[in-house]
């Protein structure tokens, strides 16, 4: 990226990070990831990295970008991108998405499984999970029966910290304590070692399968999703990697099918014909057949 020049940021302990250093960090994280770091996020990359330096007892940032660009330690790759990352999420956020879920999709999803029949969702880029449990514990509101269904989420990101911490469904009971009064009702179990905190409860967590995944790496399954939540994952990706992206979860959805994306973001432009508005950043897929079967856009 050709980046301005941009003054030095002030280094935490000394360590300065250099544009060259910024420049070939900022290549590997958008080759593995799509997000695109402008210039002006240097001294983010600066401050956010010197904890994985010095993890790493490494005396410059040259060595971490020697370390980094020989992809001879992949977990460290996925530590970088993990500290440069945000994973702010909560319980039933943007809850127009999941009054529409509740109100308009689950219910003819719902009346599917209790005929035998497959139901599908996926919470592409999870977090620590707060938006799969909002998915599950909507699902039992309408129908408690789901966990004996063939009803299943998946729960997906590409940051391992974050999806043990999903995994595990433990929250701040803080967190948990503004949840819509239809789903609230056996939710969540007081933790017994510690009243600050609470747990998921079981039939929620039944639902959910997760697992760690780069969303620009290959998927493997091959399901059809009947419902997609990629909410506030995309927002840092440049415009092609991003259209990718929707060209694949098309692929993934059959006619009728709803995506949810977050506040800021869109499908429109090129990829627009594929889904048609269905409220605030809701989408419902057309009939429109994703070009190359969406194939062509995996990496
Ligand atoms: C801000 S959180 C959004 C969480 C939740 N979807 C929500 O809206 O509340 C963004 C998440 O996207 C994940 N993410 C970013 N790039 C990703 C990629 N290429 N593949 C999978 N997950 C990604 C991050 O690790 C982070 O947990």
């Amino acid at each position: 990226m050709n980046a301005p020049a941009v003054q030095a940021p002030p280094a935490a302990a000394g360590l300065l990070l250099s544009e060259q250093d910024f420049e070939a960090l900022a290549k590997v994280i958008h080759v593995e990831t799509g997000i695109f770091m402008p210039a002006g996020k240097r001294a983010l990359m600066q401050s956010r990295l010197a904890k994985r330096l010095a993890a790493r007892g490494l005396k410059d940032f040259r060595e971490y970008r020697e370390l980094v660009e020989s992809r001879s330690e992949p977990d460290e790759i996925g530590l970088m991108i993990s500290a440069l990352t945000t994973n702010i999420t909560r319980f039933f956020r943007e809850a127009q998405h999941f009054d529409d879920l509740r109100e308009n999709v689950l219910p003819g999803l719902l009346d599917r499984a209790r005929a035998g029949g497959r139901v599908r969702m996926w919470s592409a880029g999870c977090s620590t999970g707060e938006e799969p449990y909002s998915m599950a514990l909507s699902v039992l509101a309408l129908c408690p029966e789901a966990p004996r269904l063939d009803v299943r989420i998946l729960a997906t990101d590409l940051d391992p910290v974050v999806v043990a911490t999903a995994e595990a469904g433990r929250y701040p009971a803080s967190a948990l304590a503004n949840l819509p009064e239809d789903v609230a009702a056996g939710a969540t179990t007081p933790d017994k070692a510690d009243p600050g905190f609470a747990r998921i409860c079981d039939s929620a967590r039944k639902l959910i399968s997760f697992r760690v995944l780069n969303l620009l790496h290959d998927w493997p399954f091959h399901g059809r999703f009947d419902v997609i939540m990629c909410r506030n994952v995309v927002i840092y990706f440049d415009a092609e990697t991003r259209d990718r992206l929707w060209t694949r979860f098309a692929a993934m959805q059959p006619s009728g099918a709803r995506i949810y994306v977050g506040h800021s973001e869109r499908i429109a432009g090129e990829v627009g014909a594929l889904y048609a508005p269905s409220g605030i950043t809701a989408y419902t897929r057309t009939e429109t057949p994703p070009p190359g079967g969406g194939r062509s856009i995996s990496k």
